[in-house]
């Protein structure tokens, strides 16, 4: 195991948030459909990509979605998605959570500094974040990063007045020093990164010892009926929708693929104790569409 405060990186606390970045609210252009020439139009699959073009792949699909991204969002998950990621920020267990922290090795008995500094990774447009910091007696503050500077762009507009900072930084490589979180989460996006336990054992370095992470993500429902009606969903309508709104031939398409080659919520479990967290547990929500799991660095 890692020693705590390990510095890898050689940065003190001082500089912990220096890459923050204050971000132009610069609008996105909305990118056109493409010709039939073009060599993405002609991805059928869009199928996930590996290593660093599996990266590129990603960066440019959230890049060009990022105007629509809010509106597909709760257009296609017919408003679920909130309920998901109020879910997720109750399970960090923070004092100012409604809901119960997991037992096992859970928050509870770990104090929570008054004034928490949590990490929204993969933030996109800060659902997320705005979640946790809009929640009665929260009164610390949540750093937003993600690697598709148009997406933190886009949400923005969200942002005035509330403890959250945008950073633009990559989650395999996090800018921030060891130990530097009270708390992390993600919300739909440890599906995308290209090397999973590297990202995982990012979360680990930059937590503090007895905080929680928290890991909200599609997942395969367990039973065959809800399973049928998912599939047809994800792969039928879905990316029609997606594609008309958002204009993009295929993110919508990447979006189902991509969610057929992450592991299973037992396999993630896996994964994520042997990047270094204990007490990991987690749950189905919506009947198994997806799964938040809970982890004590
Ligand atoms: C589906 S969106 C989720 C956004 C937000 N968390 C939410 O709940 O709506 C996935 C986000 O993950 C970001 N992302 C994917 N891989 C990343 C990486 N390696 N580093 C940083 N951000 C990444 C994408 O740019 C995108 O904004």
């Amino acid at each position: 195991m890692r020693a705590p405060g390990n510095p890898r990186r050689g940065q003190g606390s001082q500089t912990a948030f220096s890459g923050i970045l204050q971000l132009q609210h610069t609008r996105h252009q909305a990118h056109p459909f493409y010709p039939e020439s073009h060599p993405m139009a002609t991805t059928p699959k869009a199928r996930p990509e590996q290593g660093e073009a599996r990266e590129h792949q990603v960066r440019t699909i959230f890049s060009e979605i990022a105007p629509r991204y809010d509106l597909l969002n709760h257009v296609l998950s017919l408003n679920i998605d909130r309920r998901w990621r109020r879910r997720a920020v109750d399970r960090l267990g923070l004092p100012s959570g409604t809901g119960r922290a997991p037992g096992r090795g859970g928050a509870e008995d770990v104090p929570t500094p008054a004034s928490p500094r949590i990490l929204d990774a993969c933030a996109g447009t800060y659902d997320l974040s705005l979640e946790l910091v809009r929640r009665k007696g929260f009164q610390g503050r949540v750093v937003a990063s993600d690697f598709a500077r148009p997406m933190l762009v886009e949400g923005k507009k969200k942002l005035e007045g509330t403890p959250v900072s945008p950073v633009t930084g990559d989650t395999l490589r996090l800018p921030f020093p060891d130990a530097a979180f009270d708390g992390a989460m993600v919300a739909f996006g440890l599906r995308n990164l290209a090397d999973l336990d590297r990202g995982l054992r990012e979360f680990a370095r930059v937590l503090r010892p007895g905080s929680r992470l928290v890991i909200l993500e599609f997942t395969t429902p367990p039973n065959p009926l809800i399973r049928g009606g998912y599939h047809f969903y994800f792969h039928h309508i879905l990316p029609r929708i997606g594609r008309i709104v958002s204009g993009h031939p295929w993110a919508y398409t990447y979006l189902p693929e991509s969610v057929k080659e992450f592991p299973g919520p037992d396999g993630l479990e896996a994964r994520i104790r042997a990047a270094g967290f204990a007490g990991v547990e987690w749950e189905f929500v919506s009947l198994g569409i997806a799964a938040i799991h809970t982890a004590v660095r």
